[in-house]
């Protein structure tokens, strides 16, 4: 059985804070049953999104990438809860807007691939290089999700 306790970092991106969408997509996650162990308002500095994407460095669409993420507030997330990584990627809906369906953040309210409204870390390996970039350590919280027993089978 897999982990009920695997964290992702999720970055709720400019856009999507302008539009006025935080709500909706913390709301998505909270109603999946995924518990919600950090969540803070920033503002990106080239510094941490040169670190959040160093996997892109060199790609035709970095730049532009890093301004976006810098332009305007964010909010900044971990998650957890059974296959977080994976839900999460799902629930976001794929980079490319047109090839997400309904149902999922980007497939309901994005229309282009750079305001694509939310990063997900992608593997354990992604979480563990991007999470530092964003929280210290005892801004993570542990606690009991009461209704967990009622998520959970087992
Ligand atoms: P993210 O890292 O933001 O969660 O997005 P992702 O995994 O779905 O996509 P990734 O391949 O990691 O790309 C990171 C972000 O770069 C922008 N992008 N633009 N062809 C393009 O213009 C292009 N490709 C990627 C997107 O904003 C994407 O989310
Ligand atoms: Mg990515």
């Amino acid at each position: 059985m897999t982990q009920t306790n695997e964290r992702t970092f999720l970055l709720i991106k400019p856009d999507a804070v302008q539009r006025g969408f935080i709500g909706k997509v913390v709301s998505r996650i909270e109603e999946k049953g995924l518990k919600i162990v950090a969540l803070k308002m920033v503002q990106v500095t080239p510094e941490q999104a040169a670190r959040q994407y160093a996997c892109h460095k060199g790609r035709p669409f970095y730049d532009s990438l890093v301004q976006f993420i810098c332009s305007s507030p964010s909010v900044a997330m971990l998650v957890e809860g059974r296959d977080a990584i994976a839900l999460c990627r799902k629930m976001m809906g794929a980079t490319d807007p047109k090839e997400s369906p309904p149902g999922t953040i980007r497939g309901d309210f994005s229309l282009d691939v750079k305001h694509n409204l939310i990063h997900g870390s992608d593997s354990p390996e992604s979480f563990a290089q991007e999470f530092p970039v964003y929280f210290r350590d005892d801004e993570i919280l542990n606690y009991h999700l009461d209704l967990e027993r009622w998520i959970y089978y087992s």
